[in-house]
């Protein structure tokens, strides 16, 4: 883990999303899965992201500017810089036999960089609408299905599943794949185990998804989010 400020390359759209592209420096760009915490410019706390892509010499993310800090990631202009730190957390484990992406929505966003390490396996990507669907393109040999169909309606049995998207769909996948790959969010603060912002429940024990996750399975852990006031 290391941090640095990166330039920014670019900031280009795809449908609703924004693609960052920063100048990687010194940062190595870690596990599929892993992610960075990225520092708007002029806001003082930074925000976690996954890596999308990691071409030469770039880091790349893919934000959904839902807030005032994602928003700020997602307008900052070629030639600013940004404080980066990274990579953190676990990764996605890659030893598997029969790969399928699983994903929704943003989840996306890990799964370019994960598609490329595992060989370009099949995917099946879930979004609300065609504008939304727009991310599909980044991920090789996607399947997309739109809303009110669920990725969980039409995924196949007998693969090593990975997942990303929102908690209800991380959900239904685990009761369709117990072994499955999961990608869990929690609001982080410091990203590096500091602060239990991130804390859950795992096992009966408090454990801090920036370090234990974010990829956790959910037949290993039977975990559960913690009320704000158990973790402070
Ligand atoms: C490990 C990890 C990787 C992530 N990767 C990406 C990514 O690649 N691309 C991307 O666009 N987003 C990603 N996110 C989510 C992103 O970090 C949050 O959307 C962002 O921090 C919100 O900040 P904001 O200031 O824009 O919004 P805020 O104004 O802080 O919040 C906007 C809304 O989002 C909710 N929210 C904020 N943070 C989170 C969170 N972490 N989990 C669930 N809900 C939240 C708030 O309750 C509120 O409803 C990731 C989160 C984690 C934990
Ligand atoms: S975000 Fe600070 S401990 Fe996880």
């Amino acid at each position: 883990m290391q941090r640095e400020a990166l330039r920014v390359l670019a900031s280009e759209p795809v449908g609703p999303y924004r693609l960052l592209r920063l100048a990687r420096g010194r940062l190595d760009p870690g596990m599929p899965g892993q992610f960075f915490m990225l520092s708007p410019p002029g806001h003082l706390l930074p925000r976690p992201m996954s890596l999308c892509l990691a071409p030469p010499r770039e880091l790349v993310f893919l934000i959904d500017p839902v807030g005032k800090g994602t928003r700020a990631l997602a307008e900052a202009e070629p030639g600013e810089t940004m404080t980066v730190l990274g990579p953190l957390g676990n990764g996605y484990c890659l030893r598997v036999e029969k790969p399928l992406l699983v994903g929704g929505g943003i989840g996306v966003a890990p799964f370019p960089y994960l598609s490329h390490a595992l060989g370009e396996p099949p995917a099946l990507l879930g979004f609300r609408t065609a504008h939304h669907a727009a991310a599909a393109a980044l991920v090789p040999n996607a399947e997309v299905v739109l809303d009110p169909t669920l990725v969980t309606d039409v995924m196949p049995s007998d693969y090593d599943v990975f997942a990303c998207g929102p908690e209800p769909m991380l959900w239904a996948v685990a009761r369709r794949a117990p072994d499955a790959q999961l990608a869990w969010e929690a609001p982080m603060a410091c990203g590096f185990g500091a602060c239990y912002g991130c804390a859950v429940e795992i096992g009966g024990e408090l454990r801090r998804l920036c370090v234990e996750g974010p990829i956790l399975e959910l037949k290993a852990s039977r975990w559960r989010k913690v009320r704000r006031r158990e973790a402070a």
